[in-house]
């Protein structure tokens, strides 16, 4: 086995596609529900990142070259480098299990982490898989929970949705963006996040979100070279023109039947008027018509922010799977590797 560096900004196309029929090979015995990736914009999904960020991958392949032929290879992993963690995806084919290859790509992730000086690692990991056991292994701890769920838009009552779309409280307008709100809404727009942001329900934001004009720009321009395609739905408070609440859903081009449903944010002074519920339902119809291809939408949540899972239970989103976010240290990693002594 060779594992070796390997950047999807110089990758041929058969590279490529042969790392996506890997990532498919793995899908379909993890979260063998979950839609299967296309091979488009591929290479800019594994490679652009936010302005200071830095992203590097790996593969592990039985003889050099294997990818390049466009043989399956045994596995991929990369990290992601935010402010002060860094953010690791690591997958093994299906048929390649239990023979050390995880293992070996996360050497090469805590080397490098180690050599960068990164305190801390941190990992998404799909509850009730073999990832749980693997990380758990290395001495990762699970550090906060989510749940998925998922919304079947076949199974939506469009009338109720409508019922629920229009029961916003008199003196809000909505308004639905496809792409990004428009510049002059931006300033407000941000704001509006950034009200929420003190909300610390204890995760290790390995999404974070961004809180000012300037970032939120770099992120939905970001987003927009990943493929990641947003679809925003702002409700306006007409007599003060504050951004009272948002929500915002990306379609991704490699996966265009399922959505992830990102941010709902709704300001505190604005809570109880039925902001929350009728910008989600707006949102819901206007995806109907803006995206044909798509029949589903995702989101995760944490068990403790009750007023969400419950307008994500009467749109009618359903619970799917834990998802786990489990953290390590670094100098703890590469002692548990033999990386260091
Ligand atoms: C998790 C995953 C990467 C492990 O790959 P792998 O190459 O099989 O793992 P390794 O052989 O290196 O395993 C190292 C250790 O992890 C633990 N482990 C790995 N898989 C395990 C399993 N199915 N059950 C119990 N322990 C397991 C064991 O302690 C193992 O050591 P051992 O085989 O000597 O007992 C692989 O199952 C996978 O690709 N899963 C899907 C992708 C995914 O969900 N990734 C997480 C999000 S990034």
């Amino acid at each position: 086995m060779i594992v070796r560096e390997w950047d999807p900004r110089v990758a041929t196309a058969t590279e490529i596609t042969t790392l996506v029929e890997t990532l498919n090979a793995v899908m379909s015995v993890d979260l063998p529900d979950d839609p299967p990736w296309r091979d488009v914009l591929m290479r800019e999904y594994l490679s652009v990142t936010m302005p200071g960020e830095r992203k590097i991958s790996w593969i592990a392949e039985k003889d050099e070259g294997d990818l390049a032929r466009g043989v399956p290879i045994l596995g991929f992993a990369s990290i992601l480098l935010l402010g002060d963690i860094g953010v690791v995806e690591c997958l093994v084919h299906p048929e390649m299990r239990r023979h050390g290859v995880a293992r070996a790509l996360m050497h090469a992730i805590v080397s490098q982490a180690h050599s960068d000086g990164f305190q801390a690692l941190g990992v998404e990991v799909p509850g009730a898989t073999p990832a749980v056991d693997f990380y758990s292994s290395l001495g990762f701890r699970r550090a906060f929970t989510e749940q998925r769920s998922v919304l079947d838009l076949d199974t939506v009552d469009w009338y109720a949705l409508g019922e629920l779309a229009n029961g916003v409280a008199a003196g809000y307008t909505l308004r639905f963006y496809p792409d990004s709100p428009p510049d002059d809404l931006i300033e407000a727009y941000a704001s509006a996040k950034a009200e929420v942001q003190d909300v610390d329900l204890g995760d290790l934001d390995l999404r974070p979100s961004s809180y000012e004009p300037d970032r939120l720009r770099s992120s939905l321009a970001c987003l927009h070279a990943r493929g990641l395609r947003p679809y925003i739905v702002v409700a306006v408070h007409e007599s003060t023109g504050v951004v009272a609440g948002l929500t915002e859903v990306v379609v991704p081009e490699q996966r265009p039947s399922r959505a992830d449903q990102y941010d709902t944010v709704v300001v505190p002074a604005h809570r109880g008027y039925g902001v929350g519920r009728a910008i989600k339902a707006r949102m819901l119809f206007e995806l109907r018509s803006a995206v044909p291809s798509l029949n589903q939408v995702q989101t995760w949540n944490a068990a403790v922010n009750e007023p969400l899972l419950k307008v994500n239970a009467e749109l009618g989103f359903i619970a799917d799977r834990e998802w786990l976010e489990f953290e390590a240290e670094v100098p703890d990693l590469a002692r548990t590797l033999g990386i260091i002594s």
